[in-house]
């Protein structure tokens, strides 16, 4: 390869560059480009034949097998790596592996959660890959969706403030930085709303629906400079996203102007042949794909013919092919890639890659990702100070990496070479931090009292349709009478049982969608048995998402919401039980009572006859917004000064918050906002602003809240997102629940 070509001359503008290559190269080489593509299988193929553009899902080995493939190519031009690095570096051995995005929404810190996408960078980076799939910008609607636990939660605009912040620390400083990753803002648009909690079933939304409340984080996302933008995999209205140019075109590429990359879901192309049925073939499904503004199609290997097919048959102009694969070249150049393909760098694997201040990062993401619910009689914290107690740690999540790490975590199911998930020695379970935190005379002793799950394989076969693995299905463990009993005698000799329940990552993630909420297997049985002896239960939620509680678990004298906390998240959940740490968790979503309650999210539009079903109260078990602190919080003397705001002015406000208690607490004040009459139906209040305090024991501290007029909006029937005069009530306090929230009026003018 002559090193004086145009485009191997970094002295050149990109646009130069990008002609000069494209100028070159043959149609083979043009859609392998916009090939992304598995490469768990044969890397020869991949690279050498069908000569892609990029690959995902890449063992340490495999890349640099890979790399030295590339330069064997006629125009090496290198590959953009991808991977899943969707809370830590997921699949690279001894990452950090934080608590998932859910997990991280519990905190309500952008600034701590840009922080750990930072550091996440640093060890990407160190790795090869080039780009993450995250963040997850989808809104959670029915928990029984399986991948509730990779969002921020149901709100947008928290979701928009946190996208934004891991946006920010995966891009580091830009496209030049060698520490910066390549961001996702995924799935782009509406695959949370599914049918029955149905992975990747027809999203039935309106336009005015996806508007109001499942674009505005992506729009956030494209504003925050979110170079890659994925498609879901759901359909809307009978279109495929990956066909919809409405979606992809005029409101992502012209009304926001995002100038990035977009790259399909897994396999979206050929799912439009082989599931959805909306092509006859491949070439068919390619021109769509094309033609809806999509650059980069993963896994779908049959593109590469399917597109040159379509080409011959009129289908799709080169010229549109053209169109992707500049994009695609715009930044690999703009990358640096072609003088530096940011390969593995194993000096830099070492210093950086699970360090301990990384570990550090994590406990301290893992401490403020924890949700104290119910704290009945101040039984929490324990005290630390007391000579001798019996601690015993129970259930079968007390002592589980994987259920600590949940999914996307090494052995959680979507690569194959890490068998044995991350060193054991990283992971620190609640059993290891009860040891590693309570007084050294402390008897802290241990029951698994309950199995979750048997797995059994699908009888409808090992793989899908499209070769894909077809995970194994969960079955509910039988009570087994002896783990419960060996579990009872243990919280009867002990003066606390901690009881960690929840799921599994078998009941997690990508088609593993959840019928019910229920905790499976003996853990029902389990946690009844030891509420009956009457020693005070610590009740842990460790799971992927919200469960219901069974009344054992509900007249807990205490209930603590871990999510999947990682690594450091058991040494955490030590020190909030044994008060080491003071909580200030707040739940991202609402909880419900029953699984038929649903959707449950607190913005719900006004209109709905009466406030209840006929057989159980509407209300959520837990609200949004909600959590507890060990001393108590009030507030008082709300007072809206700006009472009349202008269209581009700002709602300003103060509150007094008093804490009556003799421990100091962080209190997340949070500001809602009603517009009192509105052209068409809206929600009832959503979430403007808030503020998180330090409240000194015995003090008061005032706190200012502002809202900008312009965020007081509503979507109209015909999608347009408008601020309407008029009367307004802002609504200030601890939660998003009626009674928690003080309120005061002011009018925006026209
Ligand atoms: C499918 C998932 O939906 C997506 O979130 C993920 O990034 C890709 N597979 C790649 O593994």
């Amino acid at each position: 390869m002559p090193a004086d070509l145009p485009y191997r001359d970094p002295s050149l503008p990109v646009e130069r560059r990008v002609e000069d290559l494209l100028g070159r190269m043959t149609l083979p080489e043009k859609v392998g480009q916009m090939l992304q593509l598995d490469s768990r299988t044969d890397l020869k193929e991949i690279v050498s034949e069908k000569l892609a553009g990029s690959i995902l899902h890449t063992s340490p080995a495999k890349m640099l097998e890979a790399i030295d493939l590339v330069a064997k190519t006629r125009l090496q031009i290198p590959l953009l790596t991808a991977e899943d690095c969707i809370h830590g570096h997921s699949f690279w051995p001894g990452a950090t592996i934080f608590p998932t995005q859910l997990g991280m929404a519990c905190t309500w810190d952008p600034e701590l959660i840009e922080r750990v996408a930072r550091v996440s960078a640093v060890e990407i980076s160190a790795t090869g890959t080039h780009w993450t799939f995250s963040p997850v910008l989808c809104i959670a609607r029915d928990l029984r969706w399986g991948r509730v636990d990779e969002t921020f939660g149901e709100d947008p605009f928290l979701i928009g403030e946190f996208g934004a912040a891991m946006i920010r620390g995966y891009q580091g400083d830009g496209l030049q930085d060698p520490t910066g990753v390549l961001a996702t803002a995924k799935h782009f648009a509406g695959y949370s709303e599914t049918q029955g909690g149905r992975d990747a079933s027809e999203a039935d939304i309106s336009p005015r629906k996806l508007r109001s409340w499942f674009m505005p984080p992506f729009e956030r996302a494209a504003r925050e400079g979110a170079q890659i933008f994925m498609i879901g995999y759901q359909s809307m209205d009978g279109v495929p996203i990956t066909a919809n140019r409405w979606l992809l075109n005029d409101v992502l590429k012209e009304e926001w102007g995002f100038a990035g990359t977009l790259v399909t879901d897994w396999d979206n192309v050929g799912r439009m042949v082989w599931e959805q049925k909306v092509a006859a073939d491949y070439a068919e499904a390619a021109a769509l794909a094309v033609q809806a503004g999509n650059d980069l199609m993963m896994v779908t290997p049959g593109f590469f013919e399917g597109a040159q097919e379509a080409v011959a048959r009129g289908l799709l102009t080169e010229a549109e092919i053209d169109a992707a694969v500049r994009r695609i070249l715009r930044l690999k150049f703009s990358l640096g890639l072609f003088e530096n393909p940011r390969v593995p760098d194993p000096e830099r694997q070492r210093t950086v890659i699970g360090i301990p201040e990384h570990a550090a990062l994590n406990l301290e993401v893992a401490r403020k990702s924890l949700v104290l619910l119910r704290n009945d009689d101040g039984v929490l914290p324990i005290d630390a100070a007391a000579k001798f107690r019996r601690i015993a740690v129970i259930g079968p999540n007390a002592d589980d990496v994987s259920a600590q790490l949940g999914d996307w975590a090494g052995n959680s199911g979507q690569v194959d070479w890490m068998p044995d998930g991350h060193p054991r020695e990283m992971t620190e379970t609640v059993l290891d931090g009860f040891r590693a935190v309570a007084p050294a005379a402390w008897d802290i002793i241990h029951a698994r009292g309950a199995d979750i799950e048997r797995l059994v394989p699908d009888p409808e076969g090992a793989t899908y349709p499209d070769g894909q693995p077809r995970p194994p299905i969960s079955q509910g463990a039988p009570i087994d009478a002896h783990l419960i009993s060996v579990a009872r005698d243990a919280a009867i000799r002990a003066d606390y049982a901690v009881v960690v329940v929840g799921d599994t990552v078998n009941l997690t993630g990508e088609h593993k969608s959840t019928a019910t909420l229920e905790l499976q297997g003996g853990q029902i049985a389990l946690l009844d048995a030891i509420a009956a002896t009457k020693t005070p239960m610590v009740v842990v939620l460790m799971n992927s998402k919200p469960c219901v509680l069974p009344e054992s678990a509900l007249n807990a004298a205490v209930i603590i919401q871990a999510f999947n906390p990682g690594m450091r998240g058991g040494r955490a959940i030590a020190e909030l039980v044994l008060g080491l740490i003071e909580p200030s968790g707040r739940m991202p979503l609402s909880v419900p009572r029953h699984v038929g309650q649903q959707p449950v999210f607190y913005n719900q539009i006004r209109g709905q006859h009466g406030t209840r079903y006929a057989d159980l109260t509407q209300d959520p078990l837990f609200v949004f917004g909600e959590g507890l602190t060990y001393t108590t919080i009030s507030y008082a003397d709300l007072t809206v000064t700006t009472p009349a705001v202008a269209p581009d002015g700002t709602v300003k406000a103060e509150v007094t918050l008093t804490n009556t208690g003799t421990r100091d607490g962080v209190e997340t004040v949070q500001a809602y906002v009603s517009d009192l009459v509105t052209s068409v139906t809206w929600a009832v209040r959503e979430l403007k602003a808030y503020r998180q305090v330090l409240v000194p024991a015995g003090q008061s501290v005032t706190v200012a809240i502002e809202v900008p007029a312009a965020a007081c909006s509503l979507v109209t029937a015909d999608g347009r997102r408008v601020v309407e005069p008029g009367d307004f009530e802002l609504l200030v306090g601890p939660s998003s629940r009626e009674r928690d929230l003080m309120r005061a009026p002011f009018t925006l003018s026209a």
